[in-house]
């Protein structure tokens, strides 16, 4: 049987990995971060070549770009080849330069085909699916479908807890404009027909686990 998707959308710092991860711990099913390609296509674009921006919407990206990610939620790691560019995809070089190639039709085209054949592949029951355009574009057919949101004001604090003021003043900048360049291209911050809206802002990390977890048995019942 071909595994169940259980898609999650939400913006930067809504807690949507922790929380997804968490949730496909409990479940035993796998755990799929989408902006992980996104950010190895960034990365193989900086650092590859015949990977520029130019280039991409003409490349065969299925034959080309050699990308795996594991979707186990204890041993997450990201490769392009056999290079491991787990951390390398956090730098901010990569962050700032992703939301450009995000916005390439034929990359959004590729990736959805890309994450459906990591589901099919995964070999579980189930694989918790988490993105931007999951719930609308990638799997608007899944039984459950969750959009993880939080206030603006409680995402930049929760991404800024461990940081220096300068450092805080600065993610949060960062943050505040990556969510604005990626939402000229899929709305994140609106539950689309049938999504359901789980706000985290007055939930903790054990409390918005639950919610999910309530909306992923009730989806599945
Ligand atoms: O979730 P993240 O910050 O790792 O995402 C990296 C980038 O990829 C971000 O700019 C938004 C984009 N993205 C997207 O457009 N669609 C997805 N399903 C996932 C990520």
């Amino acid at each position: 049987m071909a595994p169940v998707i259980i898609a999650i959308d939400g913006p930067a710092g809504s807690g949507k990995s922790s929380v997804s991860k968490q949730a496909a711990r409990e479940k035993n099913f796998g755990y799929l971060d989408t902006g992980a390609a996104y950010r190895a296509l960034a990365w193989a674009s900086l650092n590859l070549e015949g990977f520029g921006l130019d280039e991409l919407d003409s490349k065969d990206l299925n034959r080309e770009f050699d990308y795996s990610i594991s979707i186990d939620p204890d041993n997450y790691w990201v490769k392009v080849g056999s290079k491991d560019i787990t951390e390398a995809i956090r730098e901010q070089e990569v962050a700032e330069f992703v939301s450009q190639v995000a916005r390439i039709p034929a990359v959004r085209t590729f990736m959805k085909s890309l994450t459906h054949k990591i589901v099919a592949e995964s070999g579980l029951p189930g694989v918790i699916v988490e993105g931007r355009d999951i719930t609308t574009v990638v799997a608007p057919d899944a039984p459950v479908r969750i959009l993880l949101t939080a206030s603006e004001a409680v995402r930049l604090k929760r991404r800024s807890a461990e940081l220096s003021k300068s450092a805080a003043a600065s993610v949060a900048r960062q943050v505040t404009e990556r969510d604005a360049s990626d939402s000229k291209v899929v709305d994140f911050m609106t539950p689309a027909p049938g999504v359901q809206l789980v706000d985290t802002s007055d939930l903790n990390f054990n409390q918005s686990v639950s919610a999910v977890l309530a909306l992923i048995e009730q989806g599945l019942s």
